[in-house]
């Protein structure tokens, strides 16, 4: 449809961008541009990772073998040990504790007869595809006279091999051995053979294979399709390690990370806190390598145009498990882990961390600003802690903004404390997290209108709508609960003056490894799918725009009045208007945007919408139902009229004279 057309469609007062002809009375929004009201921040739609449902392992993390040190709880999880037709040989879980205590297991192969040795499962299967390059690089040591060959290979769930490669281990020393080869076909749960031939003995460890082809072609990288998703968010922040995995369910088991940077052989594995959270999604073998700790979270943030907001753990442990507190008088260590981490980012290469930094590869500082003192904790054990935290890291970086917990949820005992207390303490950021029905994110779409604007900045930090309810395994990132949070979103947008960042939780999710459930990205071996509640946030993303201006309907903002949500921001940048306008009706909503306060509109404008007439809607590995559709529009005396579908989010962009 021409443009002349849609005008003529657009000014007879009928249809324009979904060619639907309907007689409903127009309501008419008005749009004062020349009023703005806030600037939006450029962090305030981000990300939230946490290694949950296989984000990490198993997932962005491109290791394709699972337990390739051998330091899950039961050693040899993931492997089976066998004989490649007529062999005989045996295989070893060796301890060596004392020597290696962040390392401290390898295994010994040995060969009495033929080919022997042993299969890695990967994670639910390898993915491979067809015509890629695969690395593999083992750590090995020969006994001495032994002169055992390794045989790899890559093989389908026949059998079939689809790749292979040979290595002649040489040293009776450790030394880490590579080789390159091509896979012959694709396969979504391939497994990898590891053979010893010839008779002897030989040590094994870090056994690893990953696609060449990594995000940015790293060694040893991220799976491409993973942060390219991430990517084409445009996030103004990257949150991590997470969510409760800061926290751990006992101290032991928290994140530490310095124990997550440099050689990987020397990261500790632990444990994953998500590996028996929940009885009905048992995930027995999920442990953290930390192959994807620091160095490689701040990277990505740099990579992805996010600004780092790592979350650190202030001396507690979850508090839905153990809830181990550390004593005041131990809280050092902690603490020094904080000004650590912003030395480590931040820091001159003259400074202890800083130096570690360049010679991890990156002289140039991280630019860290932001650090969460912190996950979900709560109670006077946590405004104690807290205020030790705020102190030291203030007196020596006052530029840093500290994001504060208000505890698990947007309301109750446990939120009016800390929202009054840190609120006392004027706290720079509070992190509020909401897991609740779609309703209640259209009941709370005036959430932050009356919140105090000298206050501190809200941190929506953690929020999905749930299908069924917080917890369920049946929850669905269906349309319903997008288009609720689209029309929430509104709120945020309305209220960036109080509201700078805003991230749905939790990120990603294996279909076949998963704890929990909704998720903004799902993804299996070799294919991955935004779900409409990824799009939603895209959008609030790509069109966050500069600067809010009001847009209001009988003078009054735009708040579910006959189920229509809006709002509206200038983009300074590129001279536009976008209005985000939700349609959580049942029927076609006929608007009139009348802009005020502009010296005109460019005759063409774009409408960009998600919808869909099945509430129950989702997405899924074999395609999308819901997905961004992007169509011209015309303007006409600074007016857009739009026939807006039922159970529709659109967002409109607009040039200014
Ligand atoms: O997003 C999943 C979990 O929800 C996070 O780990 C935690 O912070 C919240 O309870």
């Amino acid at each position: 449809m021409n443009n002349r057309l849609l005008l003529l469609l657009a000014l007879a007062g009928s249809t324009t961008a979904f060619g639907q002809v309907k007689q409903a009375k127009t309501k008419v929004y008005v749009i004062k541009a020349d009023s703005i009201k806030a600037h939006v921040q450029p962090t305030m739609y981000g990300i939230f990772f946490e290694d949950i449902n296989m984000a990490a392992d198993g997932g962005v993390y491109a290791e394709l073998v699972k337990n390739r040190s051998f330091e899950f709880g039961d050693n040899l999880m993931g492997w089976t040990v066998h004989q490649q037709n007529v062999g005989k040989g045996t295989v070893k879980v060796i301890d060596r504790t004392t020597e290696r205590p962040e390392n401290p297991h390898f295994i010994t192969l040995d060969v009495t007869e033929g080919t022997y040795g042993l299969t890695n499962e990967g994670f639910r299967g390898m993915g491979i595809k067809q015509g890629e390059n695969y690395s593999f690089s083992v750590l090995a040591r020969q006994h001495a006279s032994s002169k055992v060959k390794l045989l790899v290979e890559l093989v389908d769930t026949k059998g079939t091999v689809i790749g292979h490669a040979e290595l002649n281990p040489d040293d009776t020393n450790w030394k880490r051995y590579n080789v390159k080869f091509k896979a012959t076909a694709t396969v979504e749960k391939a497994s990898l053979n590891v053979w010893g031939k010839h008779t002897g003995s030989i040590d094994l460890d870090m056994i690893s294979l990953f696609p060449e082809h990594t995000w940015r072609n790293r060694p040893g990288g991220l799976r491409a399709d993973l942060v390219q998703k991430l990517y084409d968010l445009k996030p103004g922040f990257l949150r991590f390690p997470g969510g409760c995995i800061v926290e751990g369910r006992d101290l032991t088991n928290r994140y530490q990370w310095k124990k997550s940077i440099g050689d990987i052989d020397k990261r500790e594995n632990i444990i994953n806190r998500w590996n028996t959270e929940f009885k009905h999604r048992l995930t027995t073998d999920y442990y953290q390598t930390f192959g994807l700790g620091f160095m490689e979270y701040f990277m990505t943030a740099e990579d992805i145009g996010a600004d780092p907001l790592p979350i650190l753990n202030c001396g507690m442990a979850c508090q839905f498990n153990t809830g181990q507190l550390v004593p005041m008088d131990q809280l050092d260590p902690y603490l020094q882990d904080a000004l650590d981490l912003i030395e480590f980012a931040n820091g001159s290469t003259d400074t202890k961390w800083g130096k570690l930094r360049a010679d991890l590869g990156h002289p140039k500082p991280f630019n860290l600003k932001l650090m969460g003192v912190g996950n979900e904790q709560w109670g006077e054990q946590y405004i104690e802690r807290w205020k030790v935290f705020e102190k030291a890291i203030k007196s020596k970086y006052p530029y840093m903004k500290l994001v504060s917990s208000v505890g698990p949820d947007p309301d109750g005992s446990k939120f009016d404390f800390l929202n009054a207390t840190l609120r006392g303490f004027h706290a720079d950021i509070l992190d509020e997290h909401y897991y609740r029905a779609p309703k209640w994110f259209l009941d709370n779409v005036k959430r932050y209108d009356n919140y105090d604007r000298k206050g501190p900045k809200i941190f929506a930090g953690e929020y999905a709508a749930q299908s069924v309810n917080g917890g369920s395994p049946d929850n669905k990132n269906n349309w319903q609960c997008a288009m609720s949070e689209a029309a929430f979103m509104t709120g945020l947008e309305r209220n960036a003056d109080v509201v700078n960042m805003a991230s749905y939780a939790p990120l990603f999710a294996h279909v076949e490894g998963w704890q929990w459930t909704p998720d903004l990205i799902w993804f299996d071996n070799l294919r991955s799918y935004g779900t409409p509640n990824y799009y939603v946030q895209q959008q609030y993303s790509v069109n966050k725009g500069t600067d809010v201006v009001p847009i209001t309907l009988n003078n009054e903002t735009v708040t579910g009045q006959d189920g229509a949500f809006a709002s509206a921001v200038l983009d300074g940048r590129t001279h536009e208007l976008v209005i985000k306008f939700i349609n959580t009706a049942k029927t076609a909503h006929q608007a009139s945007f009348v802009v005020k306060g502009t010296k005109g509109l460019k005759p063409a404008g774009t409408v960009t919408t998600l919808q869909s007439d099945n509430l129950d809607a989702i997405n899924s590995l074999t395609g999308d139902t819901v997905s961004p559709k992007k169509q011209s529009i015309a303007t006409a005396n600074n007016t857009i009229k739009l026939n807006l579908k039922p159970y529709s989010f659109s967002v409109i962009r607009v040039k200014l004279n």
